[in-house]
């Protein structure tokens, strides 16, 4: 596996692309000769917004090539889980739930099972697969997305098991076509892999290089977005901020950013992840000066003691984080935070913990996506010596959790009688709507009649502030 930090010529050909096509016109006719009714698909993706995306590509695919799909995986005529590696445990479910749908296959023999994702990008999972779990018919890993119907016209063409997992610094595969969740809320992948290499980290070797989609692409699917009523667009990149970097022309994230806010419509821009290193004032600002970005920054820390934050390779100090931190909040007041930590990485001590700790009293987090460490196979920090016992880890974690509770607390009982900007997202409930504010804190409120705001930015007050979630009503 190359670890190489280029990655240009990554674009797949049109001619293969094309050949795709022709592919799933072939996929189509083998299916409709065996299948009375239009055969179903269950897709359920794991893992980051960027796995999602890849499902939602991966089920455009699979409509051009004859499917339907079903959220009952009971009638389905094609089973795909769309997997994550990032976590021991995200494993260990996806292990289970293959397992458990071996009996479906005896009620179906047309039945195809197929794992694709991250986690399949490793050749220990995919021999694990392929040993101990003959009935699973198609195995692919990240980068032969864009040949999901070749791979399907072989399965079903021979009856043999397909696997394609073979290592890549990857590519670009585009246009293909998308089938969305939703339209309300739509995701916009900007770039693709990560060069950082994070000493506890599997991304890099499951997801290839860095490499950036061409600005044009990404501003066409922006309009696409927009034209479909999409009201909430997320921009998604293992490292946003170092997007451009593989392209030979004048883009940086800061420039992008500023290209889809001038485009026309009534629409808000988040984006995720940022990464600290590569996270500067020029962005700060540019996210300051643009009206259509969200006032939220998911900024991840990891840990907020120096000598872990350089075993964990992630290239800045705890001063310069909180250096950006206390910028983005001069620059926009009242910015809402969030960020991602780990808890125990190897060596860890307790006393370096407590540098977590004050940092997140320091930055008063919105909310965080907290993580004991878990060991990945082929990782640097794989190999560190690990002393501190899983319970103790487990103590540290729920002192971490139990301050931030409390900072959520304090935080959204500030909120009480303020009225906020919402993206009506749907229903929590029969007559309860939910949406989230700008910095990303979901609001419930209650529905009224005549006002039909799904879908649509309104404005709600908060009356009833819970520690994660608020409750309010709508105003005029
Ligand atoms: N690229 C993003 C960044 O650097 O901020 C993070 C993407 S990663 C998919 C999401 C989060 O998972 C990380 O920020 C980290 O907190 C967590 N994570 C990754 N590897 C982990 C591991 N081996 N054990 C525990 N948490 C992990
Ligand atoms: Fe993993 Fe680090 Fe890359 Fe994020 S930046 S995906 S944590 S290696
Ligand atoms: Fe998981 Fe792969 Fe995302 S490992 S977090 S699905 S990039």
């Amino acid at each position: 596996m190359s670890t190489e930090t280029s990655s240009k010529n990554c674009f797949v050909p049109q001619e293969e692309l094309d050949r795709q096509k022709e592919y799933s016109a072939l996929v189509a006719s083998v299916l409709s000769a065996r299948f009375e009714k239009k055969p179903l698909a269950f897709v359920h993706t794991y893992g980051c917004q960027g796995n999602v995306s890849d499902g939602e590509r991966i089920k455009g695919l699979l409509e051009q090539s004859g499917y339907g799909f079903t959220e009952d995986i009971e009638e389905a005529d094609l089973i795909l889980y769309n997997t994550c590696a990032v976590r021991e445990h995200a494993e260990d479910r996806i292990y289970g739930n293959v397992g458990a749908i071996k009996r479906l296959k005896k009620a179906n023999p047309n039945l195809i099972i197929a794992l694709c994702g991250c986690m399949m990008q490793q050749q220990r999972v995919a021999e694990k697969i392929r040993k101990s779990y003959p009935f699973v018919n198609l195995v692919f890993g990240t980068h032969v997305i864009h040949k999901v119907p070749e791979l399907l016209y072989k399965v079903l063409c021979t009856g043999k098991r397909v696997f394609s997992c073979d290592e890549s610094d990857g590519v670009i595969a585009e246009p293909l076509p998308v089938r969305r969740d939703g339209t309300i809320k739509g995701w916009l992948p900007i770039m693709y892999g990560c060069n950082n290499f994070c000493s506890y980290c599997i991304v890099p070797y499951v997801r290839g290089r860095e490499r950036s989609r061409k600005p044009e692409s990404i501003i066409a699917e922006a309009k696409e977005l927009i034209a479909l009523g999409c009201k909430d667009i997320t921009l998604l990149g293992q490292n946003v901020n170092s997007y451009g970097k593989s392209l030979d022309c004048d883009i940086n994230f800061s420039k992008l950013l500023q290209q889809i806010n001038d485009l026309e419509g009534d629409f808000i821009i988040r984006f995720m992840t940022s990464h600290p290193k590569d996270c500067t004032k020029e962005l700060l600002d540019t996210m300051a000066r643009c009206d259509k970005v969200a006032k939220h920054l998911h900024l991840p820390f990891q840990s907020g003691n120096n000598r872990v934050l350089k075993e964990m390779n992630r290239g800045y100090t705890r001063e310069q984080y909180l250096e950006l931190a206390h910028y983005a909040r001069k620059v926009m007041p009242g910015l809402s935070m969030t960020s991602d930590v780990i808890v125990g990485f190897p060596g860890e001590t307790y006393e370096e913990f407590k540098e977590t700790l004050t940092l997140i009293d320091e930055v008063q987090f919105t909310s965080l996506y907290t993580f004991i460490f878990s060991s990945r196979p082929g990782t640097k920090a794989a190999s560190m010596p690990d002393p501190v016992s899983r319970d103790e880890k487990g103590v540290w974690f729920r002192e971490l959790t139990d301050l931030q509770e409390k900072i959520a607390g304090e935080r959204t009982a500030k909120m009480k009688g303020e009225t906020y900007t919402v993206l009506c997202e749907g229903y929590a409930k029969e007559g309860i709507l939910n949406g989230r504010t700008q910095g990303n804190i979901m609001i419930e409120f209650p529905e009224v009649e005549g006002k039909d705001v799904l879908g649509k930015f309104c404005k709600v007050k908060v009356t009833e502030p819970l520690t994660w979630i608020v409750r309010g009503e709508l105003t005029d």
